[in-house]
């Protein structure tokens, strides 16, 4: 086989076959198909796309590039859970221990944040002492007695996945569906839990910026899986805005306590159930989403989805002092509120534009490696929907040195007016199975 042979005929919109991809990415991986074959490759499946057999296909042959994590050995329903990235979404600091409450064991492999997007490894370290590198032996025996492991890709599973993420960022050919597909849902077959549900954020601050591309990564991603014998679904969910209030790493960890101990933003909460009750149907708990729904309100009512996040911090050595009293958590020296120049109803805040404030007063990164503030962030004091007066407070920024102004210009420029209340958006597009 050879690789000009492989890029002319996806350039000209050929199929390729198993043998024929599992040959590519393996040449690749060992160096026998250099960088700038593997880029044209890429580009030519950019414009060519995949189609769902080759999707799965290519999966395959990236999962077995490395090792799988076999999870068989410990009791219990397995799950795990992905986000495909958003602006203030902290929904796995809150939905892990919630399910693990509920009887189901969460394991899981999270990244961190890149550009305007947060990433869970990151919101967890800002928790003094959290551990996020685990070995496997550490994952497996925590999974086991706790129910809930997150660790960082420090076990590399899928090499293949690392050296083509690497290239396709560098070649503007990250914005591919088949090819995001595959390298997320590579990952999540490595990892071999019982179930998964995918969260696929559409909107402003998310990857895919409409419907019709949050479709197809979700029913590229869900096929995948099916293929592969695993019981998967993915909920469509909104990111035109942030999710909840606080867009910052401890900021969240702090709204994700709260949402914990019964005080959350409504949004937040309902992305919870949402994504909970697929997993605990998938998984055999719950017969329906309302008995799913009902279970879920019922362990988070009596406080053990809390205990359960208590026991999960303490577990990766985070200091639970600092959960119980978050005034412990890195805190930012200064604080500046932006106010309304309107008064009106608020009808968009842009999750981009707020996701970059963020990120620019340093609570994400603009390359790979960089590092963080974890204090800094944004915390919206105005959602969509509200009523402000002009000189009402928008938003708070906890700020250090770093980018203020250009924050504060993005934030401003983030919220946008009018007369009427905006009509309703839903928070949850649809489920695909
Ligand atoms: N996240 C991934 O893991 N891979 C992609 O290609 C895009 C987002």
């Amino acid at each position: 086989m050879r690789a000009y042979d492989l890029i002319r005929r996806k350039r000209d919109g050929e199929k390729l076959s198993a043998e024929e991809l599992e040959w590519l990415i393996f040449s690749y991986l060992e160096g026998e198909v250099p960088d700038y074959q593997m880029a044209a490759w890429l580009m030519a499946v950019y414009f060519r796309g995949l189609d769902a057999e080759e999707t799965a296909h290519l999966t395959g042959a990236m999962v077995r590039t490395g090792k799988f994590l076999d999870l068989s050995g410990i009791p219990g329903v397995k799950v795990d859970k992905h986000s495909t990235g958003g602006v203030g979404d902290k929904t796995t600091l809150v939905l892990a221990p919630w399910l693990a409450a509920a009887g189901l064991k969460v394991a899981k492999m999270s990244g961190r944040g890149l550009g305007h997007t947060g990433g869970t490894i990151d919101k967890l370290e800002s928790i003094p002492g959290f551990r996020t590198e685990l070995t496997i032996e550490d994952f497996l025996s925590q999974l086991e007695e706790v129910g809930v492991a997150v660790t960082s890709q420090s076990f590399a599973l899928v090499p293949a996945d690392r050296k083509l993420y690497a290239l396709r960022d560098v070649t503007a050919t990250v914005e591919s569906v088949p090819l995001i597909a595959a390298s997320v849902m590579s990952k999540k077959l490595a990892l071999r839990t019982d179930a998964l549900v995918l969260d696929v954020k559409v909107g402003k601050g998310a990857l895919a910026k409409d419907l019709k591309m949050a479709r197809e990564l979700a029913s590229l991603m869900v096929d995948i899986g099916k293929r592969a014998g695993r019981k998967v679904r993915a909920v469509i969910s909104d990111m035109e805005k942030p999710l909840g209030r606080a867009v910052g790493n401890a900021l969240e960890v702090e709204e994700a306590i709260a949402t914990l101990q019964g005080n959350g933003p409504e949004d937040l909460v309902e992305l919870c159930l949402s994504l909970g009750s697929q997993l605990l149907e998938l998984a055999g708990l719950a017969e329906s989403e309302k008995e799913a729904r009902e279970k879920l309100r019922h362990v988070w009512e009596e406080g053990r989805a809390w205990e359960k996040f208590k026991e999960w911090v303490k577990a990766q050595g985070g200091k639970v002092e600092a959960v119980e009293d978050p005034s412990l958590l890195p805190q930012a020296p200064k604080e500046l509120v932006i106010t309304s120049p309107d008064t009106g109803f608020v009808e968009a805040v842009d999750a981009l534009a707020i996701g970059e404030a963020a990120r620019i007063l340093g609570a994400g990164r603009e390359r790979k490696g960089d590092p963080i503030d974890p204090a800094v962030g944004v915390i919206l004091e105005a959602k969509v929907g509200d009523w402000v007066e002009r000189g009402a407070p928008l938003a708070r920024l906890r700020v250090r040195e770093k980018g203020v102004e250009e924050a504060e210009a993005l934030v401003a420029r983030a919220f946008t007016f009018s007369a009427q209340p905006p009509p309703p958006k839903p928070l949850i597009h649809e489920v695909v199975s």
